[in-house]
């Protein structure tokens, strides 16, 4: 059995593509006049400043990442309700700790030390890759391939698969309208039978041969005694890509937007001082990553928020929002790398569930900003760019389709 999914649409329409692409006027608004809000359409509570989205996240004993709705639209399992040490995800503390802890056992600063040569090495092939030419697509060249060249390089998945794997994302990515749900479901059911019969001769092949990739350091891995399964690691596979592919995509692309359009003097400071990029990484995911969003259940009855809360209660985080909120954040709706706390943005969430590949993202992002900087002088924009016309629906909001710039060595 599978969760409700709360359709987005029930919460929030824009009226444009590119207002949910970047909507600050909407946070602006919750935020000042409706912090705390239930929509009637959707059944479900709504929290935008930064206390009561970081309090929702973190705080189990009375928001439950375990109910039988959400607003997520990724599906990784055909059983997501089922208790198995995979599904950590969405079970509270104790009973998440196992499961988080195989997977951690693969995501240690050891782990990370060890992929950076592989993803440098992939964000320079990537470069190569674009040759002379003066105009590129950064989401094309860049921001689409490299989160999915990087985990298929990172869980050992042979290089000629890597188109027939990504598609298999990209389908378990795909957003449920109201009216669309059953047929997605079946899609994306048909996709994770056939990365299972893909993956499983592979996770076979590797306990006989082990190397040096993250699915045999989950077959490896073991906490009180207990191992994975063979089932049990293409799950832990499949959870690792629906959260960590599109997500990294997202912060790439939008990283490029903004350096084109949100700040222009930005690209040469960077290029001058990159002892800059961490910050500015971290100002980007404060400041750029709207999908941040998550849901919890109420436990029990309370008013923490300051409304009457009933068990049973779904509850929407809105970390972007939480983001913008002045009691946090100084200006909070301008982009300013120099701000002294932009490490404090909650886009990888708080709490028990907090972002076990954070680290993983940010090396990606820091390093193909790197190598960009390194290569090219300056960019600029493409006057015929039209931000309406190059974005699309994705599970989580607006992804971009396209991003042409020009790019001078
Ligand atoms: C910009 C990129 C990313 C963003 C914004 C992001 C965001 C998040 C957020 C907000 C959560 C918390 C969910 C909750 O509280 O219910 C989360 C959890 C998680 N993320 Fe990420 N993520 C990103 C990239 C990645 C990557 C690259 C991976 C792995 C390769 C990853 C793996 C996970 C896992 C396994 C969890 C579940 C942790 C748990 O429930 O204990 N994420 N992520």
């Amino acid at each position: 059995m599978n969760k409700e999914i709360i359709a987005y649409e029930d919460i929030k329409t824009f009226t444009t593509r590119s207002e949910e692409f970047h909507p600050l006027n909407w946070y602006k608004q919750m935020l000042l006049n409706e912090p705390v809000s239930f929509n009637e359409l959707s059944n479900t509570w709504h929290v935008f400043k930064y206390d009561d989205v970081k309090r929702v996240l973190s705080d189990y004993e009375h928001f439950s990442s375990e109910g039988n709705r959400t607003t997520i639209s990724v599906k990784f399992s055909e059983d997501n309700l089922k208790e198995n040490k995979v599904n950590f995800v969405t079970m509270d503390p104790p009973k998440n700790r196992k499961g988080r802890a195989l997977l951690a056992s693969a995501f240690t600063p050891r782990s990370l030390a060890n992929w950076e040569p592989r993803i440098q090495q992939i964000a320079t092939e990537l470069l190569e890759n674009l040759g002379d030419e003066e105009l590129i697509d950064a989401v094309e060249g860049l921001s689409n391939p490299m989160p999915a060249m990087v985990m298929s390089d990172l869980l050992g998945i042979p290089s000629p698969d890597i188109a027939a794997f990504k598609n298999w994302v990209d389908i378990l990515f795909l957003p449920y309208q109201k009216e669309n749900q059953e047929a997605i479901e079946q899609k994306k059911s048909k996709a994770i039978q056939e990365f299972y019969t893909y993956l499983l001769p592979i996770i076979m092949q590797k306990r006989i041969n082990p190397s040096d990739d993250i699915i045999s350091d989950l077959i490896k891995a073991e906490v009180d005694g207990e191992k994975l399964t063979d089932q049990e690691i293409v799950e832990m596979t499949m959870a690792i890509l629906g959260a960590g592919v599109e997500t990294t995509s997202h912060m790439i692309s939008t990283t490029f937007y903004s350096l084109l359009y949100d700040d222009v003097k930005l690209y040469s400071e960077l290029r001058d001082n990159p002892d800059l990029i961490d910050a500015a990484v971290e100002e980007m995911l404060r400041y750029r990553f709207h999908m941040s969003r998550r849901d919890r259940t109420v436990k029990k009855d309370n008013q923490l928020l300051g409304v009457d809360l009933k068990k049973g209660d779904v509850v929407v985080a809105w970390m972007s929002a939480a983001n913008m909120d002045e009691d946090m954040f100084n200006e909070p709706f301008n982009l300013n790398i120099h701000r002294p706390n932009n490490k404090k943005h909650l886009t990888f969430g708080n709490g028990p569930h907090f972002c076990l590949g954070a680290p993983l993202a940010r090396l990606e992002l820091k390093t193909i900003l790197t190598a960009f900087l390194q290569r090219y002088t300056a960019i600029e924009r493409v006057a015929a760019f039209n931000l309406e016309n190059n974005l699309t629906d994705s599970a989580t909001g607006q992804t971009l389709t396209s991003l042409p710039l020009k790019a001078y060595k």
